[in-house]
């Protein structure tokens, strides 16, 4: 399989990133996150997530940052949304795209959405119908397709399943996403191809934890198998809840400077998308979780 030559990245560090701070980030500064990343040159950013706030209070001003984002023509906005309330919620600030959340292990689905995974098709099958008849696109993502945090090592027969029951509720495309970011290339390659026995090439995303170090491998490999929907987080933010001691997602830097260096276009411009995870950085009182920002910060000390 030919690498492909363009690769589309959704950021998911406003949402993905930011869900796991523990102090509080204001909705203003998740705004200017948003604008500094659709300045880098994202066209794809998942926003926040319609959740309950008891469970995830750092998502609790969906509505507000919704809001208040200038929107750029061009630019997908998503949202997650678990149920109808959370979809109903969502609906008024007009997402481009919502997101279902399930998981390829039971244990996880009950732990981060309090159901089991045919409870949550359940519950997912009337959000999907009601977005698709308002026009909104529908991702699912899929947790724990190579490794859960409860149950160990995840077979891919349990994301074949899951990515089936995905596509008959009419998701239109899904992310194959390492939650704890244990996996390896060759399990994440079984683990996409599982999805893609119901899913084409062009509807399956990668979303990679770094907990392992082993993101951007995982990236090359699924690259290898001719996906070229990623999800990155700028700044390396964020972790799961739900998934403890799991970090961030790969950082948006990192991708984008090796997808670079492969001649591979993503649209994004790696200096613009450095400032904006230096400025999340300065926020949170930490240096970007990304080799490639910590890199380039320091060559620009001289
Ligand atoms: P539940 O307690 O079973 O829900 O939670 P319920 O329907 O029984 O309702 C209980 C209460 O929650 C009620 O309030 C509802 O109004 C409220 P009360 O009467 O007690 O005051 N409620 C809501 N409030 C706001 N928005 C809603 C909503 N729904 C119910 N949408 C629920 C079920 C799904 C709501 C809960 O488990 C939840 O919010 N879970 C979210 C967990 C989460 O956000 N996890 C992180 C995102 S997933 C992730 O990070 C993985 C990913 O990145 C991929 C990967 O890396 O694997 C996507
Ligand atoms: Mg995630």
């Amino acid at each position: 399989m030919p690498l492909p030559f363009r690769v589309q990245l959704i950021d998911v560090g406003p949402r993905d990133g930011l869900q796991n701070e523990k102090q509080p980030v204001p909705a203003a500064v998740k705004i200017e996150l948003v604008h500094r990343l659709q300045t880098a040159g994202l066209t794809e950013i998942e926003v926040t997530s319609f959740v309950s706030p008891k469970w995830v209070p750092q998502m609790a001003d969906n509505a507000q940052v919704m809001a208040g984002i200038q929107r750029q023509a061009g630019v997908r906005y998503s949202v997650l949304t678990p149920n109808l309330q959370g979809f109903e919620a969502a609906l008024q600030t007009q997402p481009d795209e919502i997101v279902v959340f399930g998981a390829a292990s039971e244990a996880f689905s009950r732990k981060n959405i309090n159901c089991s995974i045919a409870e949550s098709i359940e519950r997912f099958a009337p959000v999907v119908q009601a977005a698709l008849a308002s026009g909104i696109a529908v991702r699912g993502a899929m947790s724990c397709t190579v490794g859960c945090p409860y149950e160990g090592d995840v077979a891919p027969e349990r994301v074949a399943y899951l990515a089936g029951l995905m596509k008959q509720i009419g998701v239109q495309r899904v992310d194959v996403a390492d939650t704890i970011g244990a996996g390896t290339p060759l399990k994440v390659q079984k683990a996409m191809e599982a999805a893609l026995l119901h899913f084409d090439l062009d509807h399956v995303c990668g979303h990679f934890h770094d907990t392992y170090g082993q993101a951007l491998s995982n990236t090359l490999a699924a690259l290898q198998l001719g996906v070229w929907n990623f999800q990155a987080s700028v700044a390396g933010l964020g972790g799961c809840p739900y998934a403890k001691g799991a970090t961030g997602n790969v950082s948006t830097e990192d991708v984008v400077y090796m997808l670079h260096g492969m001649g591979i276009e993503t649209g994004v411009d790696l200096d613009k998308l450095i400032d904006a995870g230096a400025y999340i950085g300065d926020f949170l009182g930490r240096q970007p979780n990304s080799n490639v920002a910590k890199a380039i910060l320091n060559k620009r000390l001289g």
